[in-house]
Parts: structure tokens; C-alpha cells; sequence
């Protein structure tokens, strides 16, 4: 399976599955990186890694997010790429390029969807007194964070969380959780680990 990742900044969760598939036993390989901001840190790992880059910068076709698409889905075609992971890209995709690739799609998310959709979910689920919080990954449909739920994580929320402490705790677990998630979902399998052993990697 080839696969492409679309980032807009620091890109952790693509090293996670860049690392995650060198391993030889991994049913995929990272093909293209795309990026909509040519700023992004994730490019420059990328690029070290020995990865093509793309930057397709959403600037340059004003409002027309559908030509901003076509040059994401014409990069896609050219590299042959079969599945899409979403890893922190900050901009919601139009039904022209999820209908494009539907099922193929893959998005993580730091919440237990369906609860916390959109952004500031941290602060948001330390602000509701929630004593766990978590990520998702799921697939990418037209209605934003709400596509089938393919795996979850969860960590504690401690009495003194500030929102940046239960980011970088959740940040672990969503770098086990996307490649672990990916895997089962090219082998068209189910994961044999309940959440739980999830949360311990
Ligand atoms: C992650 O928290 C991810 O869940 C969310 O955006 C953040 C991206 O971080 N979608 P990174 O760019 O992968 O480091």
C-alpha cells in the first residue's frame, strides 16, 4: 500500500507512521508528504527521511478550495498513493476530494469523539471536568470528526492539567495509537487489544 500524508505544521504523527512503516513487517510505505503550508517543521523531517514533499499552499487559489484539491488529488494520482492519513492538516477537506477518496481517508483527532469535535479540545475536556481524555482516529467523512471510529486512546486528567501538560501526555499515546490503527485498517482486520492495552503501548 502506498500512502500519503497531509500535514500543515509539526507533523509528530507523521514521523510516528513514517517510523512505524520502515519496519519491515509493516504493510505500507510513505510515499508523499503533503504540506498546505510551506512553513511547516513536518516538511523538513520529511524531506530527512528521504520522503517526496509537496507543499501545495492553500494562498495561492484564493477561495477556491475545490482548485486547491485538485492539485492535492492530481499529487495523489501521480504518486499512485491508495490510502491518505490526515496528521495535524488544518484545513477541512470539500466533498470534491473526500468523495475522490472515499473510505481512504484517515484522520486522528486528541478527543474521544464523538465528544469534543473541532478545536481546543484540551482545554475544552479539562474546562467539562472530564477525568479522561483521549484521541480517535476514524475515517474522514463529509461531516467534520464524525466519520466511523476505527481506534481510540485514553489518558487520566490530573488535578493540575494545564491544557499543554494533557496535550503532550496525549501526544504519546496518538503516536502509538495512528500507526497501530493504520495497520489494522490496510490488513482489513481488527485490533486484538482492548483500549487498555492501548493506553500501555
Ligand atoms: C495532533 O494533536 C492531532 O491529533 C491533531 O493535530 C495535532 C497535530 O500534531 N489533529 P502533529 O503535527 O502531528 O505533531
Amino acid at each position: 500500500e502506498r500512502i500519503a500524508i497531509l500535514i500543515s505544521g509539526r507533523g509528530s504523527n507523521m514521523d510516528a507512521l513514517i517510523a512505524a512503516c520502515a519496519k519491515p513487517s509493516f504493510p505500507a510505505s510513505i510515499e508523499l508528504v503533503i504540506s498546505n503550508n510551506p512553513d511547516a517543521a513536518g516538511l523538513d523531517t520529511a524531506r530527512n527521511a528521504g520522503i517526496a514533499t509537496q507543499v501545495i499552499d492553500h494562498h495561492d487559489f484564493g477561495k477556491d478550495r475545490q482548485a486547491h484539491e485538485r492539485q492535492i488529488d492530481a499529487a495523489l494520482q501521480s504518486h499512485r498513493i491508495s490510502t491518505v492519513c490526515l496528521a495535524g492538516y488544518m484545513r477541512l477537506l470539500t466533498p470534491f476530494l473526500i468523495n475522490n477518496w472515499e473510505g481512504k481517508i484517515l484522520n486522528i483527532h486528541p478527543s474521544i469523539l464523538p465528544l469534543f469535535p473541532g478545536l481546543d479540545t484540551h482545554a475544552r475536556a479539562i474546562k467539562a471536568g472530564m477525568k479522561l481524555h483521549g484521541c480517535t482516529v476514524h475515517i474522514v467523512t463529509e461531516d467534520m470528526d464524525q466519520g466511523p471510529i476505527l481506534g481510540q486512546a485514553v489518558v487520566p486528567i490530573l488535578p493540575n492539567d494545564t491544557e499543554h501538560k494533557l496535550a503532550q501526555r496525549l501526544l504519546k499515546q496518538e503516536h502509538l495509537l495512528y500507526p497501530q490503527v493504520l495497520k489494522h485498517f490496510l490488513r482489513k482486520d481488527e485490533p486484538e487489544h482492548s483500549v487498555e492495552a492501548l493506553i500501555n503501548g
